[in-house]
């Protein structure tokens, strides 16, 4: 199902309606307004890094509780049983939203909160009424939920009784869970999301093992179960086959009635060649392959990349003519987390340092580093993983619309983190300077991209407020709002000022009265 398509005519007719804005020429509107009309200009955020609420209303435990509780996991001890509070606060932070002139909204619903066993016992009414009740409330401020099923979260019960990712049997229940969502949701709902990064899912929780359920071997981690280089790989088939389930129960039940689109979402890193050289061109092809395209060829081309398959052969899963089958038609948009870049180098023809980051077969023999000849990629950053890359963000899009068939794509995450700094003043946290370069450059190249014809339809920024974040607990910031984690009191920052002033730029306003 196609998303719906700007229209200039509702534009003209809006103007006309309007004497204030009579005085916009359409022309000059087309240039100052790269992002086109009905463009989704967002915030994110994800059920276990904000809401908090633990064993509120009936909800389960998820893999995310169990692990934060398990010792030596977070580097500050910490845990998501509070978070920002946001299930209690959501009103609050709608009121911020509201007054950011955002006009859409990214959550993730907390799998557990819905059925805490999985399939194996109740839905729980309560996680359903309040969802709905968010969702009620963002549509009453004008702001469109875009909700994710999944966030890294899984009931704790389906990783106990089966694995989670590693059986066939979590296809059965993530399709069961997508239809009760759909079901309770989907009449308000317009954008669904199936996964938030299945990649960083399946590498992090089946590779190196520092996400849940903590599963490694070998020199990969440090872990007391696992093997790094086939359950990777099964993982991800299992996330992709889920995936597809819960589209075709969209599209076979719901989506014409409700009308609505469903889609998933990638992290992506921006590979660029280490030098010139024919071997590390097709090393940064090779990088891309294993990390993004793993999960956008299956679910867009019915098969795994070619670099994949040449590399890994038998080890990687095949799809039967069934699967297949229900892989078509398999999504209406591609989300894109967007941060960073790094080079990379090939490890095939030359020798890299075993054990250095990507080089294993496993993760398609392509040093991945942010340096080269001393000099970083991108400004270095507070956070180790960030460097300040805009051209990746044009670079990425493009790269996605030229092999997907410019399929509509949207930002659902590009952002800043700040580690904390504990000794700043109240000056200091509000002046996020660094970020609002970061978040101008990068949306400038974003612009790009679609000046050059990049169906790309909203941006989301990550993220609202500072709140959990992951394996760093509370040490890396990455709000418009600065939250203070004793008080859970919200502050705009700099940035947030920053970005309600980019929105009422570059949308279109009827009427500013
Ligand atoms: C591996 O994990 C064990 C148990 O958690 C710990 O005692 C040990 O120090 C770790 N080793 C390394 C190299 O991190
Ligand atoms: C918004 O537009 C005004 C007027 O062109 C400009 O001075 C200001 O820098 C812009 N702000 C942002 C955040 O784009």
């Amino acid at each position: 199902m196609e998303l719906p398509s700007s229209s200039l005519g509702t534009s003209l007719i809006i103007l006309a309606m309007c004497s204030s804005c009579v005085s916009v020429s359409l022309e000059q509107s087309s240039s100052s307004y790269p992002f086109p009309d009905g463009f989704l200009f967002g915030t994110a955020s994800s059920s276990y890094q904000f809401e908090g609420a633990i064993l509120a209303d009936g909800k389960g435990l998820s893999n995310w509780d169990t692990f934060t509780h398990g010792a030596g996991h977070i580097s500050d001890g910490s845990n998501g049983d509070i978070a920002v509070d946001h299930y209690h606060l959501y009103m609050e932070d709608i009121a911020l939203m509201e007054n950011l002139g955002v006009n859409s909204f990214r959550f993730s619903i907390s799998w557990a909160r819905i059925l805490p066993q999985g399939r194996f016992g109740d839905v729980n009414m309560a996680g359903v009424h309040h969802y709905s009740k968010v969702i009620d409330a963002l549509l009453a401020t004008g702001i469109q939920p875009f909700v994710a099923l999944t966030h890294y979260d899984v009931p704790q019960e389906l990783e106990e009784r089966y694995g989670a990712w590693l059986s066939t049997k979590i296809l059965k229940d993530f399709g069961y869970y997508a239809d009760i969502c759909f079901k309770y949701f989907g009449n308000r709902v317009k954008h669904w999301v199936t996964f938030n990064e299945p990649n960083v899912m399946a590498i992090r929780g089946y590779r190196s093992g520092i996400y849940p359920p903590s599963r490694c071997s070998g020199s990969f981690g440090n872990c007391t179960k696992g093997n790094s280089v086939k359950e990777p790989l099964v993982a991800a088939h299992n996330m992709i086959l889920s995936h597809a389930a819960a589209v075709n129960i969209y599209r076979n039940v719901y989506q014409k009635e409700q009308g609505g689109s469903i889609g998933i979402i990638m992290n992506s890193i921006w590979y660029e060649p280490y030098s010139n050289t024919a071997e590390d061109k097709l090393a940064a092809e090779r990088a891309q392959s294993f990390f993004l395209n793993w999960f956008l060829d299956p679910i867009l081309h019915g098969e795994y990349p070619k670099e994949m398959r040449h590399v890994l052969g038998s080890l990687l899963p095949s799809f039967s003519k069934e699967d297949l089958k229900k892989m078509r038609q398999g999504l209406d948009f591609i989300g894109i987390n967007q941060y960073t870049s790094f080079y990379s180098k090939d490890c095939i023809y030359s020798k890299c340092k075993s054990g250095a980051p990507g080089v294993s077969p496993a993760e398609g023999l392509a040093l991945r580093t942010p340096i080269r000849n001393g000099e970083y990629i991108g400004e270095p950053t507070s956070v180790d993983w960030i460097y300040v890359y805009p051209q990746g963000m044009e670079n990425t899009v493009t790269f996605i619309k030229d092999r997907y068939n410019n399929t509509p794509m949207f930002i659902c995450e590009n952002g800043l983190g700040i580690v904390e700094n504990p000794s700043s003043s109240t000056i200091d946290f509000r002046n996020d300077v660094k970020r609002v370069e970061y978040m101008s450059t990068y949306l400038e190249s974003l612009a790009n991209a679609i000046r050059k014809g990049a169906d790309v339809r909203g941006y989301f920024s990550w993220s609202l407020l500072d709140n959990f974040e992951w394996l760093d607990g509370y040490t890396v910031r990455f709000g418009l709002h600065h939250v203070d984690f004793a008080t859970l009191k919200r502050t705009p920052r700099l940035s947030a000022d920053w970005y309600k002033e980019f929105i009422l730029n570059h949308t279109k306003h009827a009427c500013s009265i």
